[in-house]
């Protein structure tokens, strides 16, 4: 297999949600030649309107693929894209990249590279932050982990999608350094929605609290952007609550595994999942608000 990457490499994508999509499309603006699959096929009709090839199976599609890429919701859709009926990693060329850019468990990732590894093929786990946002304007961070070697030969692919990437440690370290990150955002933005809560309870403007936050050390882009969802009460889903619920559930069962405790994210799990319970649409995790608008 030729490892060299460039526009004539094969390329397959697994994935076509939110961010599968528009990063396909910046794949095929760069030149590759695409194939993507989608468990709901008529997601990729504008992929396939743009030049990709649609295969019948994850496992088609890695048995055409010099580089694979996948980026579905959760640990479930991972397992099974690469291991249910038709899955790809039966067919995964050897010699060929496989980056994974969903977010899921490090111990799903290390599961992914030893059988990747008694194939031959050179796996990264490469989690994401930027949003849908970032996936669009191709300005995507990614958290690498795994053998460094293959990351510099994944990078005329990475560099299409992204603005930046990091070499973190051995595989799944990339996840563990964004189920981290994602703490952060959700106990940032369950702090914002505890104290508009509080300010709008005691008969003052949640925009006072807002103003002055953004002149002073408490600013954080994260806050200046989901404040205005706050305020207005629309939760439109950019990062959607359930991921960010399954992220924290993801980062909870890690801390269990390494016997660190998190009371601080434990107690906001339990606000996000009660407003994810009584959910009856998709909403964005800003929605952690709705908490204290019953
Ligand atoms: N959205 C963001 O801002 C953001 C930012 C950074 C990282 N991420 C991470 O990136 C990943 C994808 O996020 P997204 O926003 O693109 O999610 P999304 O819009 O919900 O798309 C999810 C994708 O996974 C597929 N999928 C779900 N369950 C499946 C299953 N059992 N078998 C096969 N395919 C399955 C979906 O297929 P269907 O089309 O058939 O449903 C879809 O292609 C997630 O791990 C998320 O945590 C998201």
């Amino acid at each position: 297999m030729n490892s060299a990457i460039g526009p004539q490499t094969k390329v397959g994508l697994i994935g076509l949600g939110l961010m599968g999509k528009p990063m396909g499309m910046n794949l095929l603006k760069a030149g590759f030649r695409l194939t993507v699959w989608n468990r709901t096929a008529s997601r990729a009709d504008e992929l396939v309107a743009a030049g990709a090839k649609l295969a019948a199976s994850p496992r088609e599609l890695a048995a055409n693929s010099e580089f694979l890429l996948s980026i579905v919701s959760d640990p479930t859709a991972l397992e099974e894209v690469l291991w249910g009926q038709n899955g790809a990693m039966q067919s995964l060329q050897r010699g060929s990249i496989y980056v994974d850019s969903s977010t899921v468990s490090p111990t799903l990732a290390r599961k992914v590279a030893t059988a990747c590894e008694e194939r031959g093929v050179r796996f990264l786990d490469a989690p994401v932050t930027g949003g849908d946002w970032g996936a669009k304007k191709g300005e995507l961070v990614f958290m690498v982990g795994g053998d460094a070697a293959t990351l510099t030969e994944a990078e005329p692919v990475l560099c299409v999608l992204g603005k930046k990437w990091f070499h973190l440690g051995p595989n799944g370290a990339g996840q563990t350094i964004k189920l981290a990150m994602n703490l952060i955002l959700a106990l940032e933005v369950d702090a914002l929605a505890e104290a508009l809560a509080l300010v709008t309870a005691a008969g003052l403007q949640g925009e006072k609290l807002v103003e002055v936050m953004q002149s002073s050390m408490a600013r954080s882009g994260v806050l200046d952007i989901k404040s205005q969802n706050l305020l207005k009460g629309e939760y439109t889903p950019s990062f959607p609550l359930r991921l960010m619920h399954k992220d924290m559930r993801l980062a909870l069962e890690l801390a269990q595994q390494i016997h660190v405790e998190l009371p601080a994210t434990e107690a906001a799990f339990g606000t996000y999942s009660t407003v994810k319970e009584a959910a009856k649409e998709d909403l964005d995790y800003s929605a952690v608000m709705k908490f204290w608008k019953k």
